[in-house]
């Protein structure tokens, strides 16, 4: 994979508290009542780590069977090596990695599949990756649980006049070319959203958000400091008043202050 996208599995464990306590509950219990009776297969997209299966093989019944699909194959080898979560009626579920390109994901590569998850990984995909998996989900006729994907939209409390030129200036960054792919960042998600329901699929949204604050400084100071330099590289005319900015809000973090609602849409695709 290009080295630039390259995901740390520090950052993926970092956040793992958060998109846990940030998905929603309720889809993911209306995908588990879609589920066949018997053993199940979920192919989980963008897997990274893990942090998706996790989360939800204990709400699943079993046996279960997770494919984890990814194109950096060590972030995927932490999760087949680490501990297994156990499924709904604590059983221990199976794990296999598959590593590769999901712009090449095809109906094939998904036959037997009860369920098709991913998490925070519609925005950092390109419109050719998103095609491939909606078309792979519709040929396979496998419900598709598609978890935290950015919206754009972000609350800091106490507000600052440049808040929103930084918003601004980091969803530009967000879509920008970087190794010859162009990210979709906030119109990954209803990008899917309108190529499932054209394939006729119904499609049920949920909005989750992440509610940064004191109780977790690491995760607001690195995401905070990320959004403010990516917004920076984005647009150099923020450097001046963003050294001010940055200040501010350090000292907020510091005295526990500051607090951040970074907004995401799960998504629920399933046949008609
Ligand atoms: C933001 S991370 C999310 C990882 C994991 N789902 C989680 O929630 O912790 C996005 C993941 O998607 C993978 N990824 C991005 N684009 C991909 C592509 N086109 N093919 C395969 N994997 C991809 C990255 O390597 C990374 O592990």
């Amino acid at each position: 994979m290009s080295g630039i996208l390259e995901v740390s599995g520090e950052w993926l464990a970092l956040r793992e508290p958060e998109d846990a306590d940030a998905r929603s509950r309720d889809l993911a219990l209306a995908a588990a009542a879609m589920l066949p009776e018997g053993p199940i297969v979920v192919h989980d997209l963008g897997s990274g780590t893990g942090s998706m299966m996790r989360w939800l093989a204990p709400l699943l019944p079993g046996p279960q069977t997770w494919i984890l699909h990814d194109w950096n194959a060590d972030l995927i080898e932490r999760a087949t090596d680490g501990v297994r979560p156990l499924d709904r009626h604590n059983a221990a579920i199976s794990v296999y990695p598959q590593t590769g390109n999901l712009a090449n994901l095809r109906a094939t590569d998904l036959a037997g599949a009860s369920l098709v998850t991913a998490s925070a990984l519609l925005d950092v995909l390109t419109s050719r990756d998103i095609s491939a998996i909606v078309d792979a989900c519709v040929g396979a006729r496998c419900p598709a649980l598609l978890a935290l994907s950015v919206t754009g939209d972000v609350r800091l409390t106490p507000r600052d006049g440049l808040d929103a030129a930084v918003e601004h200036a980091f969803n530009a960054h967000q879509l920008r070319e970087a190794d010859g792919r162009r990210q979709l960042g906030r119109y990954g998600a209803p990008i899917a959203r309108g190529l499932f329901s054209q394939a006729g699929w119904h499609v049920r949204p949920g909005t989750t958000v992440w509610r940064l604050d004191h109780r977790r400084p690491r995760l607001l100071s690195e995401w905070f400091y990320g959004w403010v330099d990516a917004a920076v590289e984005q647009d150099p005319g923020l450097r001046a008043e963003a050294k001010r900015y940055r200040q501010l809000r350090t000292s907020q973090i510091e005295r526990g202050e500051l607090a951040a609602q970074v907004s995401h849409v799960d998504l629920l695709a399933w046949p008609r």
